[in-house]
């Protein structure tokens, strides 16, 4: 049987006044008034060890959250052995039965967790409280709820054909071994996803999330421990990332990787798996979403509003900290003068600071380490000939980590802030000659080296059809005449390829396949 289509999460709305607003509040509220101990969970205990490190809000770094216990090897050879000791019981379990503790899980985000969990992603990653809404309690719900649409699909599926005398079937079997999910900080959702899309086909996980996404992580494996996951299946460890690297990629029982994070970890960890691949008792799938260099492409008949919100929005929401976020933009010279007036009004009217203020639109990057990077191309920029800064351009660490909404217009579509992945609120433009159109097509899928998101603007439907073959394979998730972030669970699959990733599509029948190893099994009469 089916399960029923479901229909994605709605988005709250924490408007002033609202009942839901005074809710959220009020977890940030006890969030903030709390020193949280933060436990690894390994075979379904609570492991702490006598290492801790702080938890601090990125928009306010003098501030403790909580403190994590740090594991070393040893809690990933243990969550290795909690799980494969799990294995056999939650394989064994029918799909409708896993697929309950999900649903259950689902629904715990939805209604009595949501603010908590909202509240965490807003102190723990610095996200405003719209950004926090559509990713830790929209998204995950959605991920959850369509996969296991899709899990059922997958375990309805049956060859056509079985002559007289024959019955032939397949059985969707997980892997064999035990799944690493390594996961990034920029979505709450995306961390919930990678462990529970491998559970939820009948895998063992071993989860590591980055550091800066501890405090939401935490509470997510609380509600997936309430919604019934069973002990070992899914565990969670908080140690440095060559350190679980060196025990997982050396153990014969590593059956796989879902990875979402940057390219250059990605490559490595490639690297390591292809290096070791005698050592392990079968071949490890490898599913990455890794980097992005996402670009909006503007035409000459292209609505001037429409493309400076599509610009603004696509840009700087989440501080330009979403991999899918526009991060290049071309625009045809006829229409930037307007383009320029309506993205510069919009930029005004953007506040920035603590999340608790949900006045704010713009709070703060990541880290001190991301915040130094940046402010080091914004300078160079500064002093750059070639380059003119027209928005933004100042930065301040001095009680969290702040980086003004930067806009760069470059004479050079080579120019460095055009290519590389820098991961912030920095947004570099470059204006094309109308008559150039296939010009700037060819510039900008040979750029590319990324290939994640992309948009064109355009009301020509010859120039959007040119655009669309041309930049093919530019981007994994093709927007027309919107911005390139916020792609919905059910709606628009996501990932990409080249430096982008293995594009198994996150929230996908593709991405659940890559968890399972099915067996045909042909019975003659
Ligand atoms: P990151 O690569 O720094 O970290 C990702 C995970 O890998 C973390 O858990 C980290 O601790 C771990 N890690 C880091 N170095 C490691 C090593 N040497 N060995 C093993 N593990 C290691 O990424 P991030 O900063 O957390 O996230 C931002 C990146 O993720 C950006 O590049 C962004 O484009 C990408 N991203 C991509 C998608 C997508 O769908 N394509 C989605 C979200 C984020
Ligand atoms: N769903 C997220 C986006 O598209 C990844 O921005």
């Amino acid at each position: 049987f089916n399960v029923p289509a479901p229909v994605n999460e709605p988005v709250l709305n924490y408007g002033p006044g609202s009942k839901e607003r005074a809710l959220l509040k009020q977890a940030l509220a006890d969030a903030r008034s709390q020193e949280l101990d933060v436990p690894m969970y390994i075979g379904g205990k609570a492991v702490h060890t006598d290492k801790k490190s702080a938890l601090r809000p990125p928009h306010d770094h003098q501030h403790v959250l909580g403190r994590y216990s740090q594991g070393d090897k040893t809690h990933v050879a243990d969550a290795i052995n909690a799980a494969l000791a799990a294995k056999a019981a939650w394989e064994n379990l029918s799909w409708e039965h896993r697929a309950a503790i999900f649903l259950k899980a689902a629904d715990l985000i939805a209604g009595p967790y949501r603010y908590k969990l909202n509240a965490a992603t807003m102190l723990g990653q610095s996200k405003n409280a719209y950004q926090a809404e559509i990713d830790s309690a929209c998204e995950i719900i959605d991920f959850l709820r369509f996969n296991v649409k899709y899990m059922s699909e997958i375990y309805a599926q049956q060859p056509p054909v079985s002559p007289r005398g024959v019955w032939n079937r397949v059985e969707q079997r997980p892997l064999e071994g035990f799944v690493f999910a390594l996961t990034p900080f920029n979505f709450t959702a995306i961390a919930g996803n990678l462990p529970t899309s491998a559970a939820m086909m009948g895998n063992v996980v071993v989860w590591k999330p980055a550091n800066t996404q501890i405090y939401a992580a935490n509470v997510l494996m609380e509600i997936f421990i309430e919604a019934g996951v069973p002990a070992g299946v899914i565990n969670l460890v908080y140690v440095s990332g060559p350190d679980a690297g060196e025990v997982i990629f050396n153990h014969p029982d590593f059956a796989g990787i879902h990875f979402t994070g940057s390219t250059g970890v990605f490559q490595d960890i490639w690297k390591t798996i292809g290096n070791n691949i005698h050592k392990f008792k079968t071949y490890p799938r490898i599913v990455g979403e890794t980097g992005g260099k996402d670009f909006i492409l503007v035409h000459g008949s292209a609505d001037a509003d429409v493309s400076a919100t599509a610009i603004v929005r696509g840009a700087f929401e989440y501080q330009g900290q979403k991999c899918s976020a526009a991060s290049r933009v071309y625009v045809a010279a006829s229409i930037w003068p307007a383009v320029k007036e309506k993205m510069l009004a919009d930029l005004a009217t953007f506040k920035m600071g603590p999340t608790e203020d949900l006045g704010n639109f713009i709070n703060a990057v990541i880290d001190e380490k991301s915040f130094d990077k940046l402010a080091k191309y914004i300078d160079a920029a500064k002093q750059d000939a070639g380059v003119e800064i027209i928005a933004g351009g100042n930065y301040d660490k001095s009680t969290g980590y702040f980086i003004e909404p930067t806009v760069i217009v470059t004479q050079d579509p080579s120019y460095v802030t055009m290519c590389e992945e820098l991961f912030g609120p920095v947004l570099s433009i470059y204006v094309y000659d109308d008559a150039d159109f296939d010009g700037i097509l060819k510039t900008i899928d040979e750029t590319s080296i990324y290939a994640l998101t992309g948009a064109v603007i355009a009301q020509d439907r010859y120039a959007i059809e040119q655009a669309c073959h041309a930049l093919r394979n530019a981007a994994g998730n093709f927007y027309i005449n919107d911005k390139c972030t916020g792609a919905v669970v059910g709606q628009q699959p996501f990932g990409g390829a080249r430096g982008s990733g293995t594009n198994d599509k996150a929230g996908s029948m593709i991405n659940l396949l890559r968890w399972s190893s099915p067996r045909a099994i042909k019975e003659t009469f």
